[in-house]
């Protein structure tokens, strides 16, 4: 196991390398332009290994090739696709800029290529390889440890450019998933590094979903001593198109000053309701103990619950009997 990741490891370290080369080679100009209309400096393209597939059907699978590696393993991790009707191989990437994903100890498990206009897919990204879990990983760890060994807080961010463009502006602690939502598992490994984590979504109908279901699957990990926040960036910002209209410093702003996960719970369970009508009040308490009995045993735990029971006048001992009840009869 421990040699196939190697092999793997090493074939994609490979072509991480092959992309880079192409993007300084006369082909490559294309898509440098595209870096620099984006605002993206060769510092933080050298940080992040930033590259680009050429738009050929076959130049990463020649390059390979000639190094001695079988089509069949290019095809494993995700490098070259195999048609079935034609039982022919080409490669995945071809015409975009490369992005690298690093495992925490700076490995290239897989690669996410930008197409440079507006064709679709935007984003084409390595399938799951016997390297590369998407659910798991989480684009820009690598390099948030590099610049902060002693890093305390990480910042969820959507996308691949968000994590570069906010590193070029001096932020250098933000990750992305890799267009899946934040999973469990994203959470407990990152909590084994940091015990702050804010969330910062688009301000958009996705990034306000995604907010929704963050909670829910963060509920449970909240164990004291860890912080969770979430950040609302305004309508129809993302963090790469804020931090360049409003610096840094605003931007570090918005950071410290998120929205801590007690107030989102409340806030979210208040929304649309009218809490001066009894009617209202039951079902946003409802809500609240919904999510109180999914968080582990604490003292954040009884915070809420005594705000809970200021926040709607009902004693404290009355929601602790409900909540037991409720997480009897929870699955
Ligand atoms: P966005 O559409 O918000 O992308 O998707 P973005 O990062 O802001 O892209 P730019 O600024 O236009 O370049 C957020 C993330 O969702 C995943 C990618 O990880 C992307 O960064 N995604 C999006 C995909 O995997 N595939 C897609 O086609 C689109
Ligand atoms: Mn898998
Ligand atoms: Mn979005
Ligand atoms: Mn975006
Ligand atoms: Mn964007």
């Amino acid at each position: 196991r421990e040699r196939k990741r190697k092999e793997g490891v090493n074939l994609l370290e490979l072509a991480a390398s092959f992309f880079r080369e192409r993007l300084k080679m006369p082909e490559g100009e294309g898509a440098r332009q595209y870096l620099e209309r984006r605002g993206l400096s060769p510092d933080v393209q050298q940080i992040f290994g930033i590259g680009y597939a050429p738009d050929d059907w076959e130049a990463l699978k020649r390059h390979l090739t000639e190094r001695g590696i079988s089509d069949a393993v290019q095809v494993e991790y995700g490098l070259l696709v195999h048609r079935e009707e034609s039982g022919r191989t080409y490669d995945r990437f071809r015409d975009r800029v490369m992005f690298p994903i690093r495992d925490v100890k700076g490995r290239t498990i897989a690669f996410g290529g930008r197409v440079l206009g507006d064709a679709k897919p935007k984003y084409l990204n390595s399938p799951e390889t016997p390297v590369f879990h998407k659910g798991r990983e989480l684009y820009g760890l690598y390099e948030a440890r590099q610049a902060d060994h002693r890093l305390e807080r990480v910042v969820i961010v959507e996308g691949y450019t968000d994590v570069v463009a906010l590193a070029q502006f001096g932020i250098r602690n933000a990750v992305a998933t890799l267009g899946t939502s934040t999973s469990e598992e994203h959470l407990t490994r990152l909590f084994r590094m940091v015990s702050e984590v804010v969330f910062c979504f688009d301000g958009d109908r996705a990034g306000r979903q995604a907010a929704t279901r963050a909670l829910e699957t963060v509920l449970p990990l909240m164990i004291d001593g860890r912080q969770v926040r979430f950040l609302f960036l305004p309508e129809g910002e993302d963090p790469d198109t804020l931090v360049r209209r409003e610096g840094a410093e605003a931007f570090q702003d918005r950071i410290t000053c998120a929205n801590p996960l007690s107030e989102f719970l409340f806030d979210q369970a208040a929304a649309g309701r009218d809490l001066a009508r009894i009617e209202d009040r039951e079902r946003y308490a409802s809500q609240v103990l919904a999510a109180l009995a999914r968080l582990p045993e604490g003292v954040l735990k009884s915070l809420l619950l005594s705000e809970l029971s200021r926040r709607t006048g009902v004693e404290a001992s009355n929601f602790s009997a409900l909540l037991a009840r409720a997480k009897a009869t929870a699955v």
